[in-house]
């Protein structure tokens, strides 16, 4: 299996504060916002070349997100490796004992499939594996 980085996933607790570094301290461009209304999320993607940074705004206390910020406050959620069949990734996965989070690739952010490793069997990293459109 080939993987390359995709994206750091980092939760925010407010996008001024986030902004006002990457974007107006870096000077990173920051692509239009697009909601994810499944995960009650709000996506920022910044592109960094081959990979990108993708800044998660919760749009509801109740989201994923959102209990992350209010648990363990904002910083890094996930990081995203790109692979060519997410499908073959996640059965290959399953094989090796892999506890999975999504059995099932499902919709993601640019209509992407995406889907979740149990950070149990990562060692403590929230990895999402995702299939370009
Ligand atoms: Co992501």
């Amino acid at each position: 299996m080939k993987a390359t980085l995709d994206h750091i996933g980092i939760a925010i607790g407010d996008l001024d504060t986030a902004l006002r570094f990457y974007r107006d301290g870096l000077g990173l461009e920051v692509l239009p916002p697009e909601d994810v209304p499944s995960q009650k999320v709000r996506v920022h993607f910044l592109p960094l070349g081959e990979s990108s940074l993708e800044l998660l705004e919760a749009t509801s206390e109740e989201s994923p997100v959102g209990r992350f910020v209010q648990k363990r406050g904002p910083g890094i959620h996930h990081i995203t490796l790109r692979v060519d069949d997410i499908r073959a990734a996640l059965a290959h996965l399953q094989a090796r004992g892999i506890r999975l989070i999504d059995d099932e690739p499902r919709a993601g952010a640019g209509g992407a499939l995406v889907a979740f490793v149990h950070p149990s069997s990562t060692g403590g990293v929230l990895v999402e594996l995702t299939q370009k459109a």
